[in-house]
């Protein structure tokens, strides 16, 4: 514990290396969050230090070669041969590190729990190495009370106070892979500290590299922001594949219902329905929040209603199949099905929790031959599944049926439309055309 006056001393001498661009930035965990994030920094004139436990990116990055889609080598490679970014497998460079942003994985276990072993393992690390002056956020994913109930305890046992010895803040992580309008250097960041100087801390550590900073009262208020930002994504999609079964029951197309419903300018917004939920985010935090709420008695009713309507597309995408198969005269049994995109979005080399993993397992249960075409995604492996990507005209000419599951800007739909012999739809790409072979979802 310090004294009143040595307090004062390692606020002011962090808050004067974080200004003047001196503080030795950390961060750890160098994946689709914390990769841009190194490189945002350090572009912004710091000396940045990654820590992953992958030896493989850590090598690689080492090389200037970027794992990640949004962060070209050739970026990587500039800041590595100007020294101003590294990456290591070694925590004991803590040490020497002022600030550490933590953006470690955080799954859920299959029983829907959320899985804290990332960051409890990054967090053990770093206390190994903890020191005064040390600003430490925390931006993976996670349910409201993580910061305060598991970080904070594990710092102060080791006898230091936050708010005067250290600093530490909790910051929501809004990153969009493949957007081409928002990264992270112009996405307005929330954070919210453990106390006032903490918070201020991390504003003005954040406030160096981005263009906006969005302070909050608390880490529980920033940990629920991110919360309530993908519940509400994960609920009204929840209702618009809600209305796309309701429209397929009444013979409506649904994507003219939700286009001609978005011409309202006030109270409403549109979300589109599709095969299914995706990604690292979308799918998995909304239940961090209703695991918390059931420890207070509280059901999250609207979330695990929306997980089961969501959790439903992927079998209604293969009635969907099976019925249009059946209308040309054959059943999945045997039927050549070429899925066109396997990554959870559009334009994104990411397969986590892609819905075409479980339409193929699904298609493939039923007795269906399958190919598919990715421009992000060459090879493919899931449960005795192995496929490697195909070109689309040629593959979709000798299948039965395409099932756009992904709707890449990549491909060529007016190509598929004159190859293909039956198109199933889930994501509208075919908008716009008029065929008997376009059964749209
Ligand atoms: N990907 C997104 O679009 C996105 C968006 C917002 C928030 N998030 C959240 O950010 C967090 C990170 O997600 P991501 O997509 O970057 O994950 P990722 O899997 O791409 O990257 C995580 C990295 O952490 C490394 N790692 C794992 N354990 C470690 C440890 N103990 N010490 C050091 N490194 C370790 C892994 O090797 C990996 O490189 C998650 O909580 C996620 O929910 C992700």
């Amino acid at each position: 514990m310090q004294t009143a006056s040595k307090v004062v001393s390692t606020l002011e001498a962090l808050k004067e290396k974080i200004t003047s661009k001196t503080a030795r930035v950390g961060i750890v965990g160098l994946g689709y969050v914390g990769l841009p994030l190194a490189t945002e920094f350090a572009k912004a004139g710091f000396t940045v230090t990654g820590i992953d436990v992958q030896d493989s990116k850590v090598d690689g990055l080492n090389r200037g070669e970027s794992h990640v889609q949004d962060v070209p080598s050739s970026e990587v490679a500039q800041l590595v041969s100007e020294k101003r970014f590294r990456a290591t497998t070694d925590f004991s460079v803590v040490r020497e590190l002022d600030t550490i942003n933590i953006c470690v994985p955080t799954p859920l276990r299959k029983t829907k729990d959320p899985d804290m072993s990332f960051i409890v393992s990054a967090v053990e690390e770093i206390a190994k190495h903890f020191h005064p002056g040390l600003l430490v956020i925390l931006e993976s994913t996670t349910y409201p009370g993580t910061t305060d109930e598991l970080l904070l305890p594990t710092f102060e046992k080791l006898g230091y106070k936050a708010g005067g010895d250290f600093f530490l803040c909790f910051s929501p992580e809004r990153v969009d892979p493949g957007n081409p309008t928002y990264q992270t250097h112009n996405t307005p960041k929330v954070v919210g500290g453990i106390t006032r100087a903490c918070t201020e801390m991390g504003k003005l550590f954040f406030s160096q590299a981005l263009e906006k900073v969005v302070p909050v009262s608390n880490t529980r208020v920033a940990e629920m922001v991110k919360l309530l930002e993908n519940t509400f994504r994960m609920i009204n999609i929840g209702l618009a594949n809600e209305m796309a079964l309701m429209c397929d029951g009444m013979g409506i197309n649904v994507w003219e219902v939700i286009d001609a419903a978005a011409t309202k300018p006030f109270g409403f917004m549109p979300f589109y329905p599709g095969p299914g939920l995706g990604g690292h985010c979308i799918p998995i935090d909304p239940f961090y929040l209703s695991w918390k709420t059931k420890q207070s008695g509280i059901e999250a009713r609207f979330i695990d209603l929306a997980g089961y309507i969501n959790g439903r597309m992927p079998h209604f995408v293969v009635e969907k199949i099976q019925d249009a198969l059946n209308n040309h005269g054959k059943s999945l049994m045997g039927s050549r099905i070429h899925i066109a995109g396997v990554a959870y979005k559009r334009n994104i080399d990411d397969l986590r929790e892609s819905p075409a993993l479980d339409i193929i397992l699904l298609l493939k249960k039923r007795g269906a031959e399958l190919s598919y075409s990715d421009p992000y995604v060459p090879h493919l492996k899931l449960n005795g599944v192995s496929l490697s990507a195909k070109p689309l005209q040629e593959s979709a000419a000798g299948a039965d049926c395409v099932v756009i599951v992904t709707d890449h800007s990549d491909f060529d739909y007016h190509a598929l439309l004159d190859s293909a012999r039956l198109i199933v739809d889930t994501r509208n790409a075919m908008k716009g055309f008029q065929s008997e072979k376009i059964v749209r979802l």
